[in-house]
């Protein structure tokens, strides 16, 4: 799945890039659609994320790309790598950030549940 995001002012830390905890949010958020969207009949919480590092700096006015894609499935988790990329480009000097969010399935309870087979 492919999404955009377009850095406003709003986004921006006390030095004028983007604050990372926006971005954390975004990646989270579209993983968290990827993974409704191929399970609808599933609740999804975020358990965790991978790694985060934030390397490169990211200027307001810039367009985000989010790529993700699932990996891996569980018996109750899923899985999704998330590259995020400046501009429309996926070159990997345009890539400023990615990490792997992990899903759990709960029921109404909040109990994990099973993925359906
Ligand atoms: C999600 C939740 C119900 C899982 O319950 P739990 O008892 O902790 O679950 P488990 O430790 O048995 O792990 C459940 C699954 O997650 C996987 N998992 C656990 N810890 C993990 C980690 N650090 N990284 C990746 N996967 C992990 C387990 O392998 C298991 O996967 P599987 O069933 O597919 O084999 C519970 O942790 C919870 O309610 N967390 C809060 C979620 C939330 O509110 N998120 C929003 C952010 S505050």
């Amino acid at each position: 799945m492919e999404n955009h995001k377009l850095v406003l002012p709003i986004n921006l830390n006390q030095y004028g890039y983007l604050f990372g905890g926006d971005l954390l949010k975004w990646v989270d958020e579209y993983a968290w659609i990827a993974a409704t969207m191929e399970y609808p009949e599933c609740n999804f919480v975020t358990l965790g994320m991978d790694k985060v590092e934030f390397k490169k700096s990211v200027k307001q006015g810039t367009i985000l790309k989010f790529i993700v894609e699932k990996t891996q499935t569980g018996n109750t988790s899923v899985k999704y790598l998330v590259h995020v990329y400046r501009g429309n480009n996926k070159a990997m000097d345009d890539l400023i950030f990615s990490t792997r969010v992990t899903f759990v399935r709960i029921d109404q309870m909040g109990n994990k549940a099973p993925l359906p087979k």
